[in-house]
């Protein structure tokens, strides 16, 4: 595995655009990497021909600075993983190569972004929109993998991948869950032991939700969740909604004739973790 830190090292790496046969498989990550993250490299590395994983911590994408500050940075660790893993270059850029100017540009994503995670995260969405945009542009997959743990994310990626016309495919991976349902996150590193004990309950109280959505009703089914997040005292709701899976856009009842994906963001002190699953 090839580890470089500069745009002008990558395209050395990177296949000729004569090289017709080789397909450049993509995995972008903040780096802290956990198994969800290695199953992306898996699946790249299974499905391309050269698998690339870029570590990248963005600023831009952070509306809180305390959490862009407390972000777990795991460089050694995590170029280890990637070798073993099977990654064929790690890209691990500074500041100024992902952002040689101030990007300012601004997306707009219509209602995609106005919902659960944009909402309660100015700002969040159009920084993530900067960076991608700019990642694919360096280096220039066929296929770029993204796990299905941020759902709202992979919907605007999509978008930005249909809005811009880039020749690259957005392939969704599924969640990876810990032993308790935890799903994995690179902030889970962050939990105390107490908040890391009381973490499954959020994916608990997901499947319990999917169980009883034939027999509540939607307001009902919210009050479930509310009140299993706070029993335990650890966990603070931030929201919990269930969305049209391809819109985003709340449901007005779970009678709705489309495809359901119940998304919930819960607390455990500082740390702020998401988690989502489909309900029909
Ligand atoms: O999901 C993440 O880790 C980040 O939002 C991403 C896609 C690497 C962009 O910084």
């Amino acid at each position: 595995m090839e580890i470089v830190k500069t745009v002008k090292e990558l395209r050395q790496l990177l296949p000729e655009e004569a090289d017709k046969g080789q397909v450049v498989g993509f995995v972008p990550t903040m780096g802290a990497l956990h198994r969800g993250h290695l199953s992306l490299v898996q699946r790249c590395k299974k499905e391309c021909s050269v698998a690339v994983v870029s570590i990248f911590v963005n600023p831009t994408q952070f509306n809180d600075k305390s959490d862009l500050k407390r972000y777990p940075r795991t460089l050694s660790a995590d170029t280890q993983l990637l070798q073993a893993a099977g990654c064929d270059v790690a890209f691990a850029p500074d500041e100024r190569e992902i952002y040689p100017e101030l990007d300012t540009r601004t997306f707009d994503f219509g209602l995609l972004d106005k919902v659960m995670e944009g909402e309660r995260r100015p700002g969040h969405f159009n920084g993530v929109a900067q960076v991608v945009s700019r990642l694919l542009h360096v280096v220039t997959p066929q296929r770029a993998y993204f796990g299905e743990k941020d759902f709202q994310q992979l919907a605007i990626v999509t978008e930005l991948v249909r809005r811009l016309d880039l020749p690259v495919e957005v392939v969704r991976c599924p969640i990876v869950r810990e032993p308790d349902g935890l799903a994995m996150s690179s902030r889970n590193a962050l939990l105390s032991p107490e908040q890391r004990a009381a973490a499954p309950a959020i994916a608990r109280t997901l499947f319990a939700a999917v169980d009883k959505v034939c027999s509540l009703s939607l307001p009902e089914l919210k009050q479930f969740v509310a009140d299993a997040i706070a029993d335990g005292g650890r966990l603070k709701l931030d929201y919990f909604e269930v969305v049209n899976a391809l819109t985003l856009q709340p449901v007005a009842s779970l009678d709705d004739d489309v495809p359901k994906q119940a998304c919930i963001a819960v607390y455990a002190g500082e740390i702020r973790l998401i988690d989502n699953v489909r309900l029909t």
